[in-house]
């Protein structure tokens, strides 16, 4: 269990003054100015070494991230853009950074940005956070009135910010229809190469990162790489805001050690499953986007990325779903599906068609009108889908129904016997 001492989020709960007076008695700006006089290179060679693996969901490294960007400026500026678009179902960590922890990020967008070499910063917003926004742009405002940030600020280093909101589409939060939508414009994924670090925002060299990755970055350049790479384990290093919803009885957000064992989480954080851990189904470990895994897994898994790849499924934004006995997943998975067909932006093809057919073969299974054949066809066509697509999203609609395919099949196929026999009793 993660020691108060190396908590990064001090005031995840909104207990205390989000303010910029009270976040400097918790540690926040300590020696910002220090840390950038190491210079660039020392900076991102310290991140590299922490371990940090970014926190948006695809777990890439942060250090080496930030070494893609060009090492000089030339005729086009750099940018930093930050991704608070977060709006993967069961993720709700960054907002409360946002609404309580504000300073963590606006230091660190100031650090990462400087590492980087930019000297402008957005952080993208989901629409629908409203008061989030009010809660960070009030921070900037302090930190532009205490001179923190700025022209001439009193760390050396040219710096302005800018909150934006979108309006609350779910494909805002992939990175690229992300700077499309910053840029104006509807918010479409762009096909890769060219990657953000050359051709990004307005063209120009661009590094977008979750609202984490970064506001955890100063304290781990304070505190030193070691110190961070240190909890957890190898290749899966530091502290974790999870955000646990479902069948708990008492939901939460909790910065813990990554690699904690999932039952240790849910019974030492959240009151435990509802009706105990023996009347747990089923858990989706990490946001909608990722497999679910049945009790047999979760009874020793541990929560980080190498260890739930291990068991197919992902740590993705560590949003913890726990389904206890009374879930109908199959309708949980079909209502993932029918997100998933929503948020489609529509431009290629096997995820257009694809998430809107696997929806329907999905309802009708809900109720188990099908044949037992489809369940492999709609397996197929997910398979088919997957890597198959401009963006992660066709992946993300994929991976849940290949989940309840490989766990719940079983169930699957009582139900399309039990209509059959309901239907030939009627016959
Ligand atoms: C459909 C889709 C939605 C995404 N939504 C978010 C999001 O809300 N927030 C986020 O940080 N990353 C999101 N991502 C991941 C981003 O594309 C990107 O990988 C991430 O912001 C990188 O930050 P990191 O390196 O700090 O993890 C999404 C990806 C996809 C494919
Ligand atoms: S995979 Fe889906 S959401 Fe992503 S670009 Fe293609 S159609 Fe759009």
């Amino acid at each position: 269990m993660l020691a108060d001492r190396d908590r990064i989020f001090t005031n995840l709960y909104g207990l205390q003054d989000p303010g910029l007076a009270a976040a400097i008695k918790r540690g926040a700006w300590d020696g910002t100015k220090a840390i950038l006089e190491r210079g660039q290179d020392a900076i991102i060679d310290e991140m590299k070494k922490s371990g940090l693996r970014g926190r948006g969901g695809a777990g890439f490294p942060t250090g080496l991230k930030w070494s893609f960007m060009p090492k000089e400026v030339k005729e086009r500026p750099h940018y930093l853009v930050v991704n608070a678009d977060e709006s993967e179902p069961g993720t709700c960590k960054d907002r409360d950074i946002m609404r309580h922890d504000p300073h963590t990020l606006v230091e660190g967008c100031l650090i990462a940005s400087f590492a980087m070499r930019a000297h402008a910063c957005y952080i993208y917003v989901r629409g629908e956070f409203i008061r989030e926004r009010e809660a960070l742009q009030r921070a900037v405002d302090e930190a532009y009135a205490a001179n923190l940030i700025g022209k001439n600020n009193v760390n050396g280093w040219d710096f302005d910010l800018y909150v934006h909101h979108g309006a609350g589409a779910y494909i805002c939060g992939e990175e690229t229809a992300l700077l499309e939508s910053l840029e104006g414009k509807k918010g479409q994924p762009r096909l890769k190469p060219p990657f953000p670090a050359n051709v990004g925002l307005y063209g120009c060299p661009t590094t977008v990162n979750n609202v984490e990755s970064i506001a955890v970055a100063p304290t781990i350049l304070r505190r030193g790489a070691e110190w961070f790479s240190g909890i957890g384990r190898p290749n899966n290093a530091g502290t974790k805001v999870f955000c646990i919803s479902g069948h708990v009885n008492k939901p939460c957000n909790v910065e813990e050690e990554m690699g904690i064992p999932l039952r240790e989480l849910i019974e030492k954080h959240c009151g435990g499953v509802r009706g105990g851990w023996d009347n747990l189904l089923a858990v989706i470990p990490g946001g909608a986007s990722v497999p679910l895994i049945p009790k047999s897994i979760c009874d020793d898994v541990l929560m980080d990325f190498d260890s739930l790849k291990a068991v197919q499924t992902g740590l993705g934004t560590a949003a913890v779903i726990v389904m206890d006995k009374s879930t109908d997943v199959v309708k949980a998975i079909q209502r993932l599906a029918y997100f998933y067909k929503h948020e489609s932006c529509g431009q290629c093809t096997p995820c257009r068609e694809g998430t809107g057919w696997m929806w329907r073969v999905m309802t009708r299974m809900v109720k188990g009108d099908a044949r037992v054949g489809e369940i492999d066809l709609l397996h197929e066509v997910s398979k088919e889908i997957e890597g198959h697509t401009i963006c992660a999203l066709g992946d993300a609609a994929a991976w849940p129904i290949q989940g309840l395919i490989r766990h719940f099949r079983p169930e699957i196929e009582r139900r399309i016997a039990a209509r059959a026999s309901l239907r030939e009793a009627a016959e």
